[in-house]
């Protein structure tokens, strides 16, 4: 029976931006990657510029990935054709170039040091849509930033970061009470929701401590939540002084995007801001705690999730709602309504 709120398994959202890769992480080499199940070699040209093919030769379906920069564009390991930034077969060794032979084409933009690719039409890619993410590019923040694979689909990734009360049970070396005793909210504006926690006058988590430099002072502890879909979010933890408003608060803002591999796997980008301290040993710290809490603890968590669905979806499973569950609920059914609209416009007899 078809239902409206839910993804079924292989549905991802096409016309959308997905972090690929951070900038630093392609160097000179090919960088091979699958997104949303599409095969994708990303390559600088010699100006730099950055371009995505199928990573899928169209002869024997070779991973271009492990193939090389030739001057014309990109050669691939098998028998030899060369492809150019244009997608299109620029050389056959072997014959005259059979007509019509390339690899699709795929807009990348490169936006808050992530390399972003376009997998749906390319008519649509509109480097206007991809959500603001504003302290990445404040200098009156610092940031660490890293690249996670993990196991599970990425509406559980999504999940997670939107039902923060996990923390006071899965990690418990953060002492994060807040998030499962403070006053939740939830919110939805068009296409994006929050989920916002408020905890007034107590010890906030060890981390937001730590980051806004407010350790063991009691402080009123706000935690905002913003989803874009499909996977893309912010989390910002405030601090202020008992009775202070929020907008004089300390902010601590972190990026949290998932972009799917498969059903089955996902990419993890994140990026942690606090405000400046010119301090490396700091940001050293709070860069493994970061890595630490997501290696050991998220990421086996949502792995073994995934596994015990044993292929089933979300709905059918018929999960307990708790009220925690709202932002992730509201979440699906939003990314579910984008995805069944798209098909319904790929599927009409005007497109
Ligand atoms: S598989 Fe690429 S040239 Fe044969
Ligand atoms: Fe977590």
């Amino acid at each position: 029976m078809a239902r409206d709120n839910r993804t079924a398994k292989g549905n991802f959202l096409e016309n959308a931006w997905y972090p690929i890769a951070w900038d630093a992480d392609l160097g000179s080499e090919l960088l091979g990657r699958t997104i949303i199940t599409k095969p994708i070699v990303l390559f600088r040209d010699d100006e730099g510029v950055i371009h995505a093919l199928g990573g899928r030769c169209p002869h024997r379906f070779a991973p271009l990935a492990r193939g090389k920069r030739v001057e014309q564009g990109i050669e691939c390991p098998y028998h030899g054709l060369i492809f150019g930034s244009d997608g299109r077969c620029a050389v056959n060794p072997h014959d005259d170039i059979v007509p019509k032979t390339g690899v699709p084409v795929y807009p990348v933009y490169l936006r808050y040091g992530l390399i972003w690719i376009w997998t749906g039409d390319n008519d649509r890619a509109d480097a206007s849509l991809i959500p603001d993410f504003p302290f990445l590019e404040d200098p009156t923040f610092e940031y660490t930033c890293g690249t996670i694979y993990g196991a599970g689909h990425y509406e559980l990734y999504s999940d997670n970061i939107l039902d923060l009360s996990h923390a006071a049970y899965l990690h418990t070396g953060l002492n994060a009470s807040a998030f499962l005793i403070g006053q939740r909210k939830f919110e939805q504006d068009g296409n994006r929701i929050w989920t916002r926690i408020f905890h007034p006058n107590d010890y906030a988590s060890d981390v937001t401590s730590i980051i806004c430099d407010v350790v063991d002072k009691k402080q009123d502890h706000w935690v905002d939540v913003r989803w874009d879909p499909p996977a893309a979010m912010t989390v910002t933890g405030l601090v202020a002084d008992p009775g202070q408003p929020k907008d004089v608060a300390i902010q601590s803002p972190s990026l949290h995007i998932f972009t799917p591999e498969s059903d089955e796997a996902t990419f993890y980008f994140w990026a942690a801001a606090w405000p400046r301290r010119n301090d490396p040993v700091f940001a050293d710290q709070v860069r493994a705690g970061f890595i630490h809490a997501f290696e050991n603890e998220d990421k086996p968590m949502i792995k073994a999730q995934y596994e015990l669905m044993g292929g089933d979806t979300f709905w059918d499973l018929q999960p307990v709602l708790l009220r925690g569950d709202a932002g992730g609920v509201k979440a699906r059914r939003t990314l579910a309504r984008l995805i069944a609209h798209e098909r319904e416009q790929d599927n009409s007899p005007a497109s």
